[in-house]
C-alpha cells in the first residue's frame, strides 16, 4: 500500500528519496510524487511507476537537503496525477504525504469549504493539510502545535510527514494505526513507512507509537510528544535486516529469490529454538504464556490471506499433536461477527507484515473481551508485534515479492515448533515419537533444497498449462490448506482463476468443471489418507482432467495416473505442507512469467494491506 520516505540532513535529498521510493515499490502503488525545499517548496508527481516520475524529473532542478516523497495506492479518488501525494496546502507553503484514511474527512472538508478553502484533489489528505494550515493561521500557533491540534480532530488512521516552507530545517511526522519509522543517522534523519528505504544509511531506528508526533530538526535531537502534548523519550532500536536482503542478488525477481531462500529462512525460524539431539524445543518469546495456552478453552488463530492458510495448518498441528482445540478465523470476519470470546481464550495473530489492518482490528476486539493475544510476525517492531502480549518472530528476513512465499513456510515452521512445545508440556506424544518429529523438522531445510532442485519439471509443467483459464488444487488433511495456498499463489500473480478444495469435496460441486481442459493439482504424499486421495485422482482421470501431482519420491501408484508428477522427499505427514508448498510457488511463478505478468508487483495488490 502507500509508501512514505522523507529526508533531512546535509546530503542532497532527491537521490535518497528516489532510491527510497524504489525500495517501497514492492508495497504496491499507482502513482508517486516528491516535494523538495530549497528556498521555495517544489512539488512533482505522476501517475504510474516511480520510473515514470524519474523520467519526468530528468531536466528539473531538484536541489535541496530536505524533502518528502510518496507512493500512493488509491483509496479516496482515482489513481491520477492530481490525487497523487504530496499535497500542498492552500498557501502552497505546506506539503504533506499521508498513508491511511481520514474517516471524517468529508465533515472536515465541508467546514473548510465554508471558510473559503477549495480543493484540487478528491483526497482526504488535502483536507488534512488545509486543516493544519487553517489552525496554524487562525490560532496563531506553531506548526507542531497545529499538527497536534488537527490530529486531535481526525478520526481514522494516518502516518504523515509535513514539510513547511517557513521551517526549512524541520520535518514533522506523526502516526496512528499506520506505521512510521525514523532512521537516526550521524547527522541526518530518514523517515519511512517501513525500514526498507532506511537500512542502507543507518540501522538505528525509532518506531513511532500511535498518536505520537515527532519533530525532526536538522542537527538537533529527535523530539517526540503525543497528540496530548505529553513528552516521550525516543527508544532507539537496531534493525536486524541487511541491505543485501533487499536486493535481488542475481535473481530475476524478488519472488524467485525468496522461494530459493527457503532452506535458509526455515532454518532461521528454528535457530536457537530447536535442538533435536537434546530433545529441546523452546520459544523464548512466549515462555510466560505457555501455561495460559495449555489451559486455554481454545486457541483462535486470526489472519488474512496466506497467513490464514498457515493458521489452518496450525489448526491441524495443534489439535493433532498437542490436543488443544483450535479455530482459525479470517480477521476481517472475526472482527465484525460478535464472537463468543473471553479471558479463557488465547488468540494467535499471524501476519508477515505485522501491519494488516483487519488483523490489527481483530486483535483489539479480542483484547477488549479479555483474551490473551499472541503474535507470529515477520517484521520486527511492526504494529501487530507491538499490539500483542507476547509472540514469536518468524525471522524469514524481508519479503519483498508481493506474493508471500518464504513467510508462509516460516509461519508454518513456527507453528510446528509451538505445537511440539505444547505437546511436550502436555505429554501428548510418546518421547520416541517426539524425538522423531524433532529430527524430521531439523532435516527440513536440506529437503527443501532438494525440492528446489527439480530438474526443470515445474518449468515444463508451466509451459504446458500457461494458457489454461482455470486450475483446481486438491489436497486432504494437512494438505488441504496447501491446496488453498497453491491456488492463491497462482491466481494472484498469473491472474488465472484457481480454486483450492479439500479433495473429497470435489464431488459436491467442482467435479462439474472437470474436462480435458482442466488442470487439477493434487497434493498426494504417501501419508495420511493417501488411498482416499488416489481415489479422488481416479475420479478426475475418469473425466479426462489433466493431473499434476505432488508425490513422495519413489511413488508409483499416482505416477501411473498423473500426467505430471513433482517429487518431494519422504517426511512426516505434518511437515509435508512446508515441502509441498515450494513446488506450488515455483509453478505459479513460472506460469506468471510465461504469461508476461509482473510477479513482484501483481496488479491491484499491495504487500501490506493497511486499510480494511
Ligand atoms: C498472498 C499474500 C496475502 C497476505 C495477506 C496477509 O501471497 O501475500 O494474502 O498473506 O495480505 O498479510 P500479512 O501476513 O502481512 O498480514
Amino acid at each position: 500500500m502507500c509508501g512514505i520516505v522523507a529526508y533531512i540532513g546535509p546530503k542532497q535529498a532527491y537521490p535518497i528519496l528516489l532510491k527510497g521510493l524504489q525500495r517501497l515499490e514492492y508495497r504496491g502503488y499507482d502513482s508517486a510524487g516528491i516535494a523538495l525545499l530549497n528556498g521555495g517548496l517544489i512539488l512533482f508527481k505522476t501517475k504510474g511507476k516511480v520510473a515514470e516520475l524519474e523520467d519526468y524529473l530528468k531536466d528539473k532542478n531538484l536541489k535541496g537537503t530536505i524533502g518528502i516523497a510518496h507512493t500512493r495506492w488509491a483509496t479516496h479518488g482515482e489513481p491520477n496525477q492530481t490525487n497523487a501525494h504530496p499535497h500542498f496546502s492552500k498557501s502552497k507553503k505546506l506539503a504533506i504525504i499521508h498513508n491511511g484514511i481520514i474517516e471524517n474527512y468529508a465533515a472536515l472538508k465541508k467546514e473548510l469549504t465554508k471558510r473559503g478553502y477549495t480543493f484540487d484533489s478528491d483526497t482526504d489528505t488535502e483536507v488534512l493539510i488545509n486543516l493544519i494550515e487553517d489552525i496554524q493561521q487562525n490560532e496563531n500557533v506553531s506548526l507542531e502545535e497545529a499538527v497536534r491540534i488537527s490530529l486531535n480532530q481526525v478520526i481514522g488512521a494516518y502516518a504523515i510527514v509535513v514539510l513547511s516552507q517557513d521551517n526549512p530545517d524541520m520535518l514533522i511526522a506523526a502516526r496512528k494505526g499506520s506505521p512510521l519509522v525514523i532512521g537516526v543517522g550521524e547527522d541526518d534523519y530518514f523517515i519511512a513507512s517501513d525500514a526498507t528505504p532506511i537500512i542502507e544509511y543507518t540501522k538505528n531506528v525509532v518506531y513511532l507509537e500511535d498518536e505520537e508526533v515527532a519533530v525532526v530538526k536538522r542537527g538537533e535531537d529527535l523530539q517526540i510528544r503525543n497528540i496530548k502534548n505529553r513528552k516521550k523519550t525516543p527508544y532507539i532500536q537496531e534493525l536486524e535486516w541487511n541491505l543485501n536482503e533487499l536486493e535481488k542478488g542475481g535473481y530475476e525477481h524478488f519472488m524467485l529469490k525468496e522461494i530459493y531462500e527457503q532452506p535458509r529462512s526455515v532454518k532461521d525460524s528454528m535457530r536457537g529454538r530447536l535442538n533435536a539431539q537434546s530433545g529441546i524445543v523452546s520459544l523464548g518469546g512466549i515462555v510466560d504464556y505457555e501455561d495460559k495456552m495449555l489451559k486455554a478453552r481454545r486457541i483462535i488463530m486470526i489472519a488474512c490471506g496466506t497467513s490464514w492458510h498457515a493458521g489452518l495448518v496450525g489448526e491441524y498441528l495443534f489439535e493433532d499433536i498437542a490436543r488443544i482445540p483450535v479455530e482459525v478465523e479470517y480477521a476481517s470476519e472475526f472482527r465484525y461477527r460478535n464472537p463468543i470470546i473471553d479471558e479463557n481464550d488465547v488468540v494467535i495473530a499471524i501476519s508477515q507484515s505485522g501491519e494488516t489492518a483487519d488483523t490489527l482490528a481483530a486483535i483489539e476486539m479480542a483484547r477488549s473481551k479479555g483474551a490473551t493475544i499472541l503474535g507470529i510476525c515477520n517484521v520486527v517492531g511492526s504494529s501487530i508485534a507491538r499490539a500483542t502480549d507476547a509472540g514469536t518472530y518468524t525471522h524469514a528476513g524481508p519479503e519483498i515479492g508481493v506474493a508471500s512465499t518464504k513467510a508462509f513456510t516460516a509461519q508454518v515452521t513456527v507453528l510446528t515448533l509451538m505445537a511440539l512445545r505444547l505437546a511436550k508440556l502436555k505429554g501428548t506424544l510418546p518421547k520416541s515419537r517426539f524425538m522423531q518429529l524433532l529430527n524430521e523438522l531439523e532435516a527440513l531445510p536440506e529437503k527443501i533444497t532438494k525440492v528446489l532442485d527439480d530438474h526443470g519439471i515445474t518449468e515444463r509443467i508451466a509451459e504446458e498449462f500457461k494458457a489454461a483459464s482455470n486450475f483446481l488444487y486438491l489436497g486432504r488433511g494437512y494438505n488441504f490448506p496447501v491446496a488453498l495456498e497453491g491456488a492463491l499463489k497462482l491466481k494472484e500473480i498469473s491472474y488465472i482463476h484457481a480454486e483450492g478444495y479439500p479433495a473429497a469435496e470435489m464431488k459436491h460441486g467442482p467435479i462439474a468443471l472437470i474436462d480435458e481442459n482442466m488442470p487439477v493439482v493434487f497434493i498426494a504424499p504417501n501419508k495420511g489418507i493417501y488411498e482416499k486421495v488416489v481415489s479422488n485422482i481416479q475420479e478426475v482421470k475418469a473425466r479426462n482432467g489433466k493431473i499434476i501431482a505432488i508425490v513422495t519420491e519413489g511413488d508409483t501408484t499416482v505416477k501411473d495416473l498423473a500426467d505430471y508428477i513433482i517429487e518431494i522427499p519422504e517426511t512426516e505427514e505434518m511437515l509435508v505442507p512446508i515441502l509441498a508448498s515450494v513446488p506450488l510457488q515455483k509453478l505459479a511463478y513460472y506460469i506468471a512469467i510465461l504469461r508476461g505478468c509482473n510477479v513482484d508487483q501483481p496488479r491491484n495488490l499491495a504487500k501490506s494491506v493497511t486499510v480494511e
